[in-house]
């Protein structure tokens, strides 16, 4: 009995270090993007990066005590143990952006990832869903680097959208323009942004709209240049609406699979024909070593 009571002492104390550790607030867990902000800000990195001439007034201009009056938004409460971890990124006013990055601020606006934002403040996702991205998700307000070249941003990039969007950013890697661009350091070939934007994130799921991104680099592209499939993966495809993607994808999948299993014979006969020859002549060296004697 005393040792049942243990044990149960034991499983509840675990609990609560495994529970303590984890971030506070629903969706915290699904943060992904650029490198989240900490409370520690480390001055040397920030003093490098592109704001290292604001001062953080001018970003937090009213980061004041909750309740206090004129506050914008409520600074965490220090009495509790998880006010470190509050996630404040979605608590951001990024009207403040606004005033220094006006045009990035208004694509961002008329683009998807503030539509699907909008979309998800009128019906909150599930606990562990996909959230759209602010401006902090995408880059970190304290440490941005400024004057990075088309190279390093384009890493960054298939990096940063391929936390949220991880199979986009396999087939990309394994595309012509990834292979070119992100691996070999191509500069010519497609980053994620040259196609979709930075900040309009347009859907090109429509060869019409693709066709127009396609020829700001390939400039006498024929209509049905684009009709080739960028990202050849089931993922977020609904099967009513993306008919024609979904049967394109299945044949490329199943004669990828094809040509796999073809590989595989080719090279599992060769060797297995090189290693029956093998045994064959050792087989026959044995027999005659054993007729010299
Ligand atoms: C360019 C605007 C900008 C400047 C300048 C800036 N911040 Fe921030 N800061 C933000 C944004 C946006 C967030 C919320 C998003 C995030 O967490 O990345 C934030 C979040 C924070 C947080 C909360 C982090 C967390 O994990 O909850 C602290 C603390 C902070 N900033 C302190 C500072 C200090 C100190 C300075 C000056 C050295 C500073 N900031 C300068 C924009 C800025
Ligand atoms: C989905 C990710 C994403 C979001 C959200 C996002 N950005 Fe960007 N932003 C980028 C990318 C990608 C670039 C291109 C340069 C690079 O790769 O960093 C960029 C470039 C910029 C630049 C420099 C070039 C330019 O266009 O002036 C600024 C300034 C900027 N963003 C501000 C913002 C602000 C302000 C917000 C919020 C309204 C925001 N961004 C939201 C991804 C994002
Ligand atoms: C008071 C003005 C001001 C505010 C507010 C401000 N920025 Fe900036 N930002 C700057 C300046 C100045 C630069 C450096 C511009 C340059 O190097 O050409 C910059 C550069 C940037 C860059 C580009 C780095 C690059 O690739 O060259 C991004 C991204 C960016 N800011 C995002 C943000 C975001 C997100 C916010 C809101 C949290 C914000 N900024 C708020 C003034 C501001
Ligand atoms: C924090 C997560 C996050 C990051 C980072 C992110 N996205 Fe998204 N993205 C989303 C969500 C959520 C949606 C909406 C999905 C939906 O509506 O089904 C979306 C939608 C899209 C769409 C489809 C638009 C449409 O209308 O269907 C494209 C294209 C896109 N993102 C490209 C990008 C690119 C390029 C980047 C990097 C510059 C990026 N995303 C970074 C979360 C993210
Ligand atoms: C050469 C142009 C090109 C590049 C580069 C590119 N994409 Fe795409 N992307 C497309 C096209 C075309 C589609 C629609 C057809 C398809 O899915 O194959 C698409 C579809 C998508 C979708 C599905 C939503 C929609 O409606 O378009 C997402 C999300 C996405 N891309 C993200 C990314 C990310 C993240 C990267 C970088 C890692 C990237 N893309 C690089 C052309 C591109
Ligand atoms: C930022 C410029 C850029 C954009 C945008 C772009 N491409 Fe490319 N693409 C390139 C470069 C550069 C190459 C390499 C050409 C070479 O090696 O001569 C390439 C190569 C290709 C190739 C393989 C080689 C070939 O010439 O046949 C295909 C297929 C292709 N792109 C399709 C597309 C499609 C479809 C789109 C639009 C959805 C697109 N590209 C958008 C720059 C771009």
């Amino acid at each position: 009995m005393k040792r049942r009571r243990k044990t149960l002492w034991g499983a509840a104390l675990l609990a609560l270090v495994f529970t303590a550790g984890l971030p506070a607030g629903p969706g915290a867990a699904a943060l992904k993007g650029a490198e989240p902000s900490t409370w520690f800000v480390d001055m040397g990195r920030f003093n490098q990066g592109a704001h290292a001439s604001l001062t953080c007034g001018q970003c937090h201009p009213k980061h004041l005590k909750a309740g206090q009056k004129g506050s914008q938004f409520k600074h965490p409460d220090i009495t509790s143990p998880r006010y470190l971890k509050a996630p404040v990124r979605r608590e951001y006013n990024y009207h403040l952006c606004a005033d220094c990055h006006r045009t990035a601020w208004k694509r961002y606006l008329g683009g998807a990832h503030a539509e699907a934002m909008r979309r998800q403040a009128q019906d909150p996702p599930k606990a562990g869903a996909l959230l759209a991205p602010t401006c902090a998700d995408c880059h970190n307000p304290h440490y941005i680097l400024g004057g990075r070249d088309r190279l390093a941003l384009g890493r960054r990039q298939v990096r940063v959208c391929g936390s949220c969007h991880p199979a986009q950013a396999a087939t990309y890697r394994q595309s012509y323009h990834g292979k070119a661009a992100a691996n070999l350091g191509n500069t010519r070939a497609a980053f994620c942004t040259d196609c979709h934007g930075a900040h309009t994130a347009v859907s090109l799921k429509d060869p019409t709209v693709a066709i127009q991104a396609c020829r700001r680099c390939h400039l006498d592209a024929p209509p049905n240049f684009a009709q080739m499939v960028m990202h050849p993966t089931l993922a977020g495809l609904d099967p009513k609406r993306d008919a024609g993607k979904l049967w394109r994808v299945n044949l490329i999948l199943t004669v990828g699979m094809i040509m796999f299993v073809i590989v595989l014979v080719v090279v599992g006969s060769y060797y297995g024909h090189h290693l029956l020859w093998m045994l064959r002549e050792l087989h026959h060296k044995i027999r005659k070593h054993g007729h010299e004697e």
